[in-house]
């Protein structure tokens, strides 16, 4: 018997929108767009918003622009736009079995996590930073903001190509439902990553990048910015297929 949201609202939780008209060329992303994409939905649900929190980070406060500018002022320090914030909710809404590359202070793993305690499936995230301090002031932040689901937060001081590797070259590989890309803008780094991933993404699962849609990645004087391209040009395209693209966010679907 049904007895979750999602299983009562959604009992065949499947993506609908693949939002291919999304798509930008590296020429179109050096022009300002993160604002101009927005949220759009992957999965069908009644309304603009799966739920009132859903809706919140639509319109939440945001930071002044000297800071982060555009980006959700929800408690934590962090850079993500509403959009990005909308799509990271609705993925781990419907995908509550999460690898994080990039914890940071907190802000996307808690948004993840509110999305997972209301999906009321249960689920997991596994959060990785190269950074002890930062992942210490996440974690403090979630018990002290009591982020429902931060028992099911696992936390890991580790290089995040270091630790994919070590996912799948378990005896049994770990597969996630969905894996958010958040630890670098360089391409050497994303170079490293992006051809493994496929190797922990389930079929059917998915991969969404951070900083995607940057105008800096089509800058040749930004030289610490690459996303796009090493996305690009290291994703297995026999393993993923482009599925949109939300405020600074690209989106790809595991085949
Ligand atoms: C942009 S922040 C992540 C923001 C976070 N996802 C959020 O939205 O709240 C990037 C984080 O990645 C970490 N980082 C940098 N290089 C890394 C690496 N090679 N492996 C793992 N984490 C890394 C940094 O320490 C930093 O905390």
């Amino acid at each position: 018997m049904a007895t979750t949201a999602l299983q009562v609202l959604y009992p065949n939780s499947r993506p609908s929108y693949d939002n291919k008209d999304t798509w930008l060329t590296l020429e179109e992303t050096a022009v300002e767009k993160r604002f101009d994409m927005i949220f759009r939905p992957t999965y069908d649900f009644p309304g603009d918003y799966i739920d009132g929190y859903h809706k919140f980070l639509a319109s939440a406060p945001i930071f002044p622009d000297n800071l982060a500018e555009g980006c959700i002022d929800i408690g934590y320090e962090g850079w993500l736009l509403p959009a990005d914030a909308c799509k990271l909710y609705e993925l781990a809404y419907f995908n509550p079995d999460v690898l994080e590359i990039g914890t940071y202070r907190g802000l996307s793993s808690a948004v993840m996590s509110h999305a997972i305690v209301n999906a009321g499936n249960g689920g997991q995230i596994v959060t990785v930073d190269l950074d002890p301090v930062h992942q210490y002031v996440a974690r403090v932040a979630h018990d002290t903001r009591k982020v429902p689901g931060r028992e099911n937060i696992h936390y890991f001081v580790f290089d995040g190509t270091e630790f994919v590797r070590s996912l799948y070259e378990r005896e049994e590989p770990r597969l996630f439902q969905m894996v958010f890309v958040d630890h670098t803008h360089v391409y050497e780094p994303m170079l490293d990553i992006c051809p493994l991933l496929h190797k922990v993404t389930a079929p059917g699962g998915f991969v969404l990048f951070h900083d995607y849609n940057d105008q800096r990645n089509a800058n040749p004087e930004a030289l610490d910015f690459g996303v796009y391209q090493a996305v690009n040009e290291t994703l297995s395209k026999e393993h993923f297929e482009f599925y949109g693209i939300f405020g600074a966010c690209g989106l790809y679907r595991r085949r």
